[in-house]
């Protein structure tokens, strides 16, 4: 008890001198013009807190089942801003990073460091549903704008949306939903369902359903391994004995790469036909899974062979950049990016005056490398078009390609 009590007080102690610090900083860079743009008459320079370097506070994974998405979503971040000179309203952008760890009690503790102790004007990032819940309540009592770049809970927009939130990448539901009757009408009239078991696989394979059994589809068994899994074999002996004739799955990140070799090698996917959202087999997960992902369909907000001016640019200078071709995760973190850019430059750099900034970035709309995107005024959740996409091979290479459009999807907000 004692201890806990002597470790709260040196943690705010801490933040105390780490506040105190950067005040110096920001008062020694900015005071000059401050004094020169607001004080014609020579009366002492009033700062606000919008002059220093925008702190932008980044909560990603960098480790386990999630870490490729955390890494790719920071290098997205991190080539947008060096395309604006790193700098949004005139102040120059400091990231600090922290590991979201894919568990919410870690996510919190580490949103709250990031709020209480390094004093972050907004926060970006989160990828696993459950930290984005368990941020909620931080931010919206702190009143800390939260630019999401993955995590797609549904109720962060809809029963428990706030204020402060907006989200860049998609809800849950979003991914899912639109697919389902087109899967109905041109793949499988019965499939088996699954998904890694937590809060985004169960709200997409709802989502799907929603619209697969409302088509007339019928569900022949659903199947949860945990989040973070290696040994899928017993899972895939357990849907190999529903005898589908289609599955649709949620997998991300490592959990995908495996669930999909690991279907193939034990007779999986020459049996039914494999599809799911697009995190399933998205450019992250393709080289690991290489030919066993062909012929995979999926639904997505994007695909690194869309044509368009616009992505033809992102990926060709993120493949410059980092010597590795784009996800969509890192197309989101760019987005998130310039979302945060472009809100910024609109209110010249302020952060302090928290309703200018949240109307200036529920204003923010633009045609990004996945079409064009805006948010909607209800609930801040992104607006945007939805693609079905197959594994093909693309010359020497294993890709997504879209072949069609399911059209702009808003998240129906209840
Ligand atoms: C989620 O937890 O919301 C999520 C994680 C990875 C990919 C898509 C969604």
């Amino acid at each position: 008890m004692r201890k806990a009590e002597d470790a709260r007080s040196r943690r705010a102690s801490t933040a105390r001198m780490t506040r105190r610090r950067l005040m110096g900083v920001a008062l020694g860079g900015a005071a000059a013009v401050a004094g020169k743009l607001t004080e014609p008459f020579g009366a002492p320079a009033v700062l606000t807190a919008a002059s220093g370097p925008l702190k932008l506070g980044v909560l990603l994974p960098y480790s386990k089942v999630y870490q490729q998405l955390g890494e790719d979503i920071t290098s997205g971040m991190v080539l947008y801003f060096e395309g604006v000179g790193s700098k949004a309203g005139g102040r120059s952008i400091a990231m600090i990073r922290e590991d979201e760890e894919i568990d919410p009690q870690v996510a919190l503790r580490k949103g709250r460091k990031l709020i209480e102790g390094d004093n972050v004007d907004i926060i970006a990032g989160l990828v696993a549903s459950p930290s984005a819940l368990a941020l909620r309540d931080l931010v919206h009592n702190s009143k800390t704008l939260l630019v999401i770049a993955n995590a797609g809970a549904n109720a962060v927009t809809r029963a428990r949306r706030s204020p402060y939130i907006f989200r860049v990448s998609f809800s849950n539901w979003q991914t899912c939903y639109p697919i389902g009757k087109w899967f109905y009408d041109n793949v499988a009239r019965s499939c088996l369902a699954g998904a890694s078991d937590y809060a985004a696989g169960h709200e997409d394979i709802n989502a799907f359903k929603e619209s697969y059994l409302a088509a007339g589809g019928k569900v022949v068994a659903e199947v949860y391994p945990p989040l973070n899994n290696t040994d899928y074999g017993p899972y895939v002996a357990q849907m190999q004995k529903a005898k589908p004739e289609a599955v649709f799955v949620f997998f991300a990140g490592s959990d995908a790469a495996r669930f999909v070799t690991q279907a193939a090698q034990y007779g999986l996917l020459k049996e039914a036909r494999l599809a799911g959202p697009g995190f399933l087999v998205e450019e992250d997960v393709l080289p690991a899974q290489g030919r066993d992902a062909l012929g995979a369909y999926s639904s997505l907000h994007w695909a690194l062979t869309l044509q368009t001016p616009e992505n033809i640019a992102f990926t060709r200078a993120y493949r410059e950049r980092w010597k590795r071709d784009a996800t969509v995760y890192a197309m989101q973190g760019y987005d998130t990016a310039r979302v945060i850019v472009e809100a910024l430059n609109a209110t010249g750099g302020d952060t302090t005056n928290k309703a200018r900034l949240i109307e200036a970035m529920a204003a923010v709309k633009f045609v990004s490398p996945r079409g064009p995107i805006s948010f909607d005024p209800e609930t801040h959740n992104v607006v945007q078009a939805m693609y079905v996409r197959q594994v093909r091979e693309v010359g020497k290479a294993i890709h997504n390609v879209v072949f069609g459009n399911l059209g702009v999807t808003k998240d129906p907000g209840t």
